[in-house]
C-alpha cells in the first residue's frame, strides 16, 4: 500500500557509487529449498569464499530473522509470504548498500520468490535451487525437525505435510545429495564471475 502523507529522500551517493567504492556489483544470492538441504550450509560457505576475495557479503537466514525481525511470524501461508516479502525488501536495502546478499529461506512458493524477483533490477536476484530428495533430508534431520513433523509434534512442515513448489527456471541449481559442499560453492562462484559480479 502506498503511504500518502510520506515524500521519498534521495541522498547524494547512489548504489552505483557504492558499488564503485566496493569494487564490485551488488545482488541477492537466493538460496530456496526444503529443510535440511544445505542453505545455510552454502550461505556459510559462499561467504567466507567471497570474503577472502575481498568482497562485501552479508547473510540473512530464516531461522535467525524469525528470532528478530520477523518473530511475530509463524508457518502459515500468510506468514510465510510475509516473512519472503520482509526479507526481499531488506535484501532491496542490501543491494542499495552496494552488497553481496546471500539469503537462506525455504520460500516454498513460487509467487513469493517471483514477487522479489521483480521488486528488484535485472540481474540483481539469482535464485539458487538448493535440490536435495525429502528422503535425504528427512535422513539428514540435522535439527530433529522431520522427526517432530512425523510423530505430530509440528504440523505444516514442508515437504511433510506443507507443499514446496519447486523454481522452474532458476539461475543456479546444486544438487546437494550429488555434490558437495566445495563444488556447489564453485559453481555459484563460477557463475558469479562469468556474470560479472565480481569486478
Ligand atoms: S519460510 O518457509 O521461507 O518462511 O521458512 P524460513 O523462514 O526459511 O524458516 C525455516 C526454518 O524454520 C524452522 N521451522 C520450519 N520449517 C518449515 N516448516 C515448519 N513448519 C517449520 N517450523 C520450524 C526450521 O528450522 C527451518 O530452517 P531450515 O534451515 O530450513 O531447516
Amino acid at each position: 500500500m502506498k503511504q500518502k502523507h510520506v515524500f521519498l529522500q534521495e541522498g547524494l551517493i547512489t548504489k552505483s557509487d557504492r558499488q564503485r567504492l566496493n569494487g564490485h556489483k551488488s545482488c541477492v544470492v537466493w538460496f530456496t529449498g526444503l529443510s535440511g538441504s544445505g542453505k545455510s550450509t552454502l550461505s556459510v560457505s559462499l561467504e567466507q569464499t567471497l570474503h577472502h576475495l575481498n568482497v562485501r557479503t552479508y547473510r540473512l537466514d530464516g531461522d535467525n530473522m524469525r528470532q528478530r525481525l520477523n518473530q511475530d511470524l509463524g508457518f502459515s501461508k500468510r506468514d510465510r509470504e510475509e516473512n519472503i516479502r520482509r526479507v526481499g525488501e531488506v535484501s532491496k536495502l542490501f543491494i542499495d548498500a552496494g552488497i553481496i546478499t546471500l539469503a537462506a529461506f525455504i520460500s516454498p512458493y513460487k509467487k513469493d520468490r517471483d514477487r522479489i524477483r521483480s521488486l528488484l533490477n535485472e540481474g540483481e536476484f539469482i535464485e539458487v535451487y538448493v535440490k536435495c530428495d525429502v528422503k535425504e533430508c528427512e535422513k539428514r534431520d540435522p535439527k530433529g525437525l522431520y522427526q517432530k513433523a512425523r510423530n505430530g509434534e509440528i504440523s505444516g512442515f514442508t515437504g511433510i505435510d506443507d507443499p514446496y513448489e519447486e523454481p522452474e527456471n532458476p539461475e543456479i541449481v546444486v544438487k546437494t545429495d550429488q555434490m558437495t559442499v566445495e563444488q556447489c560453492t564453485e559453481k555459484i562462484l563460477k557463475y558469479l564471475k562469468e556474470k560479472g559480479y565480481l569486478t
